[in-house]
C-alpha cells in the first residue's frame, strides 16, 4: 500500500488500522441480516432483537441510526436519539473482529456530530459499570461520568454509569467530528 493511502486510511478509521477504508452510511433493515448474528455477542444481556431494531429504524424523526462498513462488509452500529436539547447515545457497537481500529470512535464522533446538527446541547449516554471499554472509548472521546444507576441492568445486579457531553454553541464543531 503506498504511504498516501495508508495516510488517507489512518485519517477515516482514527487509528493506525488494517482495516480498508471504512465508511459511515445511516443503517437500512437489510444490515439487519448481518448485524443480528453478533448482537448476543455484542451486548449479551442487552442485546435488542430484530423487532426492537426495526421499532428503532422506522422512527425517523427522532432517532438517528449508523453503521460502519468496509466494502460490504459491517463493523459496527451506533444510534442516537435527540428529544429538544438532549441526545442520548442508544447504541455503539462494533464487531469483534474489528475492535481497536478506531471504528468505535468513529461511530462516537459521528452521533455527537448528528445531535450538534439536530441543535442538542449535551449527548447523555448510560454504560455498564463494568464496561471499561466502552467506559475509556467515551472519555476519551470527552464525555464526563454524570453519575450512577443503580440495579440499572441485568435486574438490579448491575449499576448503569451515567456519561455526558456537553455540544458548546461558542465554538464550531470539533475537527474531528467527521461531517456528512
Ligand atoms: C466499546 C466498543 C464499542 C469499542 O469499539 P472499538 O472500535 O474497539 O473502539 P476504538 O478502537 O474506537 O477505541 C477507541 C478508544 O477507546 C478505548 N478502548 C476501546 N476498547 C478498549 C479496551 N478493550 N480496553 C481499553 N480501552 C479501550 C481506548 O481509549 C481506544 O483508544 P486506543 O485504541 O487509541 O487506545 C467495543 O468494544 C464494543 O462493541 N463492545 C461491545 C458493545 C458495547 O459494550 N458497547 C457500548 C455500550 S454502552
Amino acid at each position: 500500500m503506498s504511504e498516501d493511502r495508508s495516510e488517507r486510511q489512518r485519517a477515516r478509521t482514527g487509528a493506525d488500522s488494517h482495516l480498508p477504508e471504512v465508511r459511515l452510511r445511516p443503517m437500512r433493515i437489510a444490515d439487519l441480516d448481518a448485524l443480528m448474528p453478533f448482537e448476543q455477542l455484542m451486548f449479551g444481556p442487552e442485546a435488542w432483537s430484530r423487532q426492537s431494531y426495526l421499532d428503532e429504524l422506522a422512527d425517523t424523526e427522532l432517532r438517528y441510526y449508523l453503521v460502519a462498513e468496509s466494502g460490504a462488509e459491517l463493523l459496527g452500529t451506533g444510534g442516537l436519539i435527540t428529544i429538544g436539547e438532549t441526545a442520548q447515545i442508544l447504541t455503539v457497537g462494533v464487531l469483534p473482529a474489528a475492535r481497536r481500529r478506531g471504528v468505535g470512535r468513529l461511530l462516537v464522533r459521528a452521533l455527537v456530530a448528528e445531535a450538534r446538527r439536530r441543535r442538542a446541547s449535551e449527548v447523555l449516554l448510560e454504560v455498564r459499570e463494568d464496561n471499561q471499554p466502552a467506559q475509556r472509548l467515551y472519555a476519551a472521546e470527552g464525555f464526563a461520568v454524570l453519575g450512577r444507576r443503580r440495579g440499572y441492568y441485568e435486574q438490579g445486579r448491575v449499576d448503569a454509569i451515567t456519561m455526558r457531553y456537553e455540544i458548546r454553541r461558542d465554538t464550531a464543531p470539533r475537527a474531528e467530528e467527521p461531517a456528512q
